[in-house]
């Protein structure tokens, strides 16, 4: 499988950020692993317009209707995006979104052609309760649909006690993770469970990506922070290509 260093820019990204997606280009023209940058709906058009593959932050399960605000699958593919994260901690904590509601914008993603990157992960009084693999475990079985195939889709495991905050667990501990996930996949979902590519999310940054990137089942990230910068996503990007 293809490896894939994907950017989140959440809600962040103007205009005069696209400078940053020219500078990450000159820097890897011909990537040896994916590249991908998820931003905000009203920049995804001019972020295509320089090249780089794009993906949308979120979606509605519907494809169009009367909400107010929301976006849907097809409106990013229309804006060029080829990619959609769903099930991003921050929409669980700001919108009270639920796998249920997850598994159905993973599908709405699939329908528009989208290939979805879908977060799951414990929140810190789960983790220090060590109930860290039944939380995956649950959020998998509710927003994983039983459709998914490792060409559609990608899971970006995100302990959200890492996400923004500088902590992340230790290699141990992250793969120890990924082999549970991956032996999780690989019961439901056969061959494409165990092609089904792997990323890990939560404080990645240049100082940090080589370790990761050396674990088991690791196949990648999904960086917030440090996607903002060339500067700082150009190194991840680079560990990423020299892993195993
Ligand atoms: P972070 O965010 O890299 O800023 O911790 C990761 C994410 O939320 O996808």
């Amino acid at each position: 499988m293809r490896k894939l260093a994907a950017g989140n820019w959440k809600m962040n990204g103007l205009g005069a950020d696209l400078p940053q997606l020219e500078a990450l280009m000159a820097d890897h023209a011909q990537p040896a692993v994916d590249v991908v940058i998820c931003g905000p709906a009203t920049l995804l058009t001019r972020m295509a317009a320089t090249g780089i593959t794009v993906g949308g932050e979120d979606c509605h399960p519907a494809a169009s209707g009367a909400h107010t605000g929301d976006i849907s699958a097809p409106m990013l593919a229309d804006a060029g995006a080829t990619h959609v994260i769903t099930g991003h901690s921050e929409r669980r904590t700001d919108h009270s979104e639920t796998d249920a509601q997850f598994a159905a914008k993973t599908e709405a993603g699939w329908a528009a052609g989208l290939h979805v990157i879908l977060c799951i992960g414990e929140t810190e009084a789960q983790y220090r309760a060590g109930d860290t693999l039944d939380v995956l475990r649950a959020q998998m079985d509710g927003s994983i649909p039983d459709d998914a195939t490792a060409a559609t889709t990608t899971i970006a495991y995100e302990p959200v006690w890492a996400i923004g905050t500088g902590l992340t667990p230790t290699p141990q501990e992250i793969a120890d993770v990924h082999a549970a996930l991956r032996a999780y996949l690989t019961a439901r979902f056969g061959d494409d469970g165990a092609t089904m590519r792997l990323l890990y999310g939560g404080s990645v940054k240049a100082s940090n990506a080589n370790d990761i990137f050396a674990l088991a089942n690791v196949d990648g990230a999904l960086v917030g922070g440090a996607s903002l910068k060339a500067a700082d996503f150009s190194p991840i990007i680079t560990a990423l290509e020299n892993a195993d």
